[in-house]
C-alpha cells in the first residue's frame, strides 16, 4: 500500500536537493562560524550567503535577518523582544497596562506567548474576532487601539483554514499610531509572493520545515530601527541578538529550500491549486450537505476571501456523520494515509482547535474537522484514493 502524505502544512518531506546540499557541513563541514580559522571562516561565508539568497527572497535587506530554530523561536523573538524592549524603555506611563493587539486565530506560537506575557508581565491582550472562514477586520485593529498598545501581531495565513490576511491595512494602521506590526508568515512562505517592504511590516516569522527545508531552522525578518531587546543571552552571534552556535548544516538546508523555491513556487502553486480544487469537487459531490468547508475559496460563500492553495479544512456533519476526527485520522493512517485533525503542534492535545472554535463551531463540530494540506509529492490519484477511503470508512 503507498504513503499518502496530505499533511504538508504540518511540515514538509526534505527535498532531496536540500540533504546533498547539507551533508558536506554535516561531515567535513563542522568548523564553528565564529573561529577565525579556515573552517570556521567557511562556515561563516555559507551563512552569510544564506542570509542574502533569503533576504533577496523576500524583499529585505540581509542585516535585517535572523537566523532561529524555526517558526516557534521567531515568533517569541518578536513578541517577547518588542514587548520587553517596550517595558525596559520606560516609555510608557507608570502605572499604564501595556496592550498588545492580535486575533483569536493566531498559531500557538503567538498565542501562548502573550499568555504568558500577559500572566507575567500584566500585559493586556485584545483578540480581534475573524469572520467564519477567519478574515480579520483591520477596523477593529484600529478600534482597539489605546495610547498604551506597543505592538500589533496577525498572522499572514492560517494554518488551519488556510485564509490570507492582506496584512498592509493593519501595518498601516499601527504605523498611524506609531505601534510596530508583526506577522508570523510562516505558512505563506513559499505559497505567496511575500515582499516584506510593500507588506510594509516590522517583521515577520519563517519557518525552514513547512518549504522542504530541515527542521530546526527558521529565520526573522526585523526591520532596521526595530526597537527589540536581544532573544537569547550569549554569544554575539546574529548581530547580538540571538546568541549561539549557528546551525550551519541547517542553514545551509535552509538556503538551498529558497533557491528551489525560486525556480519551483510557480509550479507548486499550480499544483497544489489543482489538486485542491479536486478534492473539493470530489468532496463536495461524495459528501454533500454532510460536510461544510471551513477554509475560504471551496464554494460556501467565502467570496473573494484569499486562500492558501495548499489548505483544506472542512468539517462532517456530527448528526450524520457519528464518526469524529480523530477516530477517521487513525483508521485513514492504517490505510497510511496522513491527514490532521487540527494544528499539527495541538494534534494529540484532547482540547478542539482554538481556531475552530473562534471562527464559531462548538467542540463537537471542532472535533469532527479534518485538514488536508497538499504538497509537492502528491498526484491526483492520492486525492481519489483519500475520497473513497473517507466514503468507506464513513458509510
Ligand atoms: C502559522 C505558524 N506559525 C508558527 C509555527 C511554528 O513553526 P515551527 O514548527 O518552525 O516552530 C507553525 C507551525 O505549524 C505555523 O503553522
Amino acid at each position: 500500500m503507498k504513503e499518502i502524505y496530505l499533511d504538508n502544512a504540518a511540515t514538509t518531506p526534505l527535498d532531496p536537493e536540500v540533504l546533498e546540499v547539507m551533508l558536506p557541513w554535516l561531515k567535513g563541514g563542522y568548523g564553528n562560524a565564529s573561529s577565525v580559522h579556515t573552517l570556521g571562516r567557511q562556515a561563516k561565508v555559507r551563512i552569510e550567503d544564506v542570509r542574502d539568497i533569503f533576504a533577496d527572497f523576500i524583499g529585505a535587506r540581509s542585516s535585517e535577518i535572523y537566523f532561529t530554530s524555526g517558526g516557534t523561536e521567531a515568533d517569541n523573538f518578536a513578541v517577547k523582544g518588542i514587548t520587553f524592549a517596550k517595558l525596559g524603555s520606560g516609555m510608557l506611563t507608570s502605572g499604564a497596562r501595556p496592550h498588545i493587539i492580535s486575533s483569536a486565530i493566531e498559531h500557538s506560537a503567538i498565542i501562548d506567548t502573550l499568555e504568558y506575557l500577559k500572566l507575567r508581565f500584566a500585559v493586556d491582550v485584545t483578540y480581534l474576532k475573524s469572520d467564519r472562514f477567519g478574515k480579520i477586520d483591520p477596523k477593529d485593529a484600529e478600534k482597539a487601539i489605546r495610547p498604551e498598545t506597543i505592538l500589533i501581531t496577525i498572522m499572514h495565513s492560517n494554518n488551519e483554514l488556510g485564509v490570507i490576511n492582506d496584512t498592509l491595512p493593519f501595518a498601516r494602521i499601527a504605523h498611524n499610531h506609531n505601534i510596530p506590526f508583526f506577522t508570523d508568515a510562516v505558512q505563506s512562505l513559499g505559497k505567496v509572493t511575500l515582499d516584506v517592504k510593500q507588506m510594509e511590516c516590522d517583521a515577520a516569522s519563517f519557518s525552514g520545515h513547512k518549504i522542504y527545508g530541515p527542521k530546526g531552522i527558521g529565520a526573522l525578518f526585523l526591520k532596521k530601527d526595530t526597537l527589540i531587546d536581544k532573544f537569547m543571552h550569549g554569544g554575539k552571534q546574529e548581530r547580538d541578538r540571538r546568541g549561539g552556535t549557528e546551525n550551519t548544516a541547517a542553514i545551509a538546508g535552509f538556503g538551498k529550500a529558497i533557491e528551489l523555491l525560486k525556480s519551483r513556487m510557480k509550479s507548486d502553486i499550480e499544483q497544489y491549486s489543482k489538486l485542491r480544487a479536486q478534492f473539493v469537487k470530489a468532496i463536495g459531490e461524495t459528501f454533500g450537505s454532510n460536510v461544510i468547508f471551513n477554509s475560504p475559496g471551496c464554494g460556501s460563500g467565502s467570496g473573494d476571501v484569499p486562500y492558501l492553495p495548499n489548505i483544506v479544512s472542512m468539517s462532517f456533519n456530527p448528526e450524520s456523520v457519528k464518526t469524529d476526527a480523530d477516530t477517521l485520522l487513525i483508521k485513514l493512517d492504517m490505510k497510511k494515509i496522513a491527514v490532521s485533525s487540527g494544528s499539527a503542534c495541538t494534534s494529540g492535545s484532547v482540547q478542539p482547535s482554538h481556531v475552530l472554535k473562534a471562527i464559531g463551531y462548538d467542540d463537537r463540530s471542532a472535533r469532527s474537522s479534518l485538514r488536508v494540506s497538499f504538497g509537492r509529492g502528491n498526484t491526483a490519484a492520492d486525492i481519489d484514493t483519500l475520497v473513497e477511503t473517507l466514503k468507506d470508512i464513513i458509510s
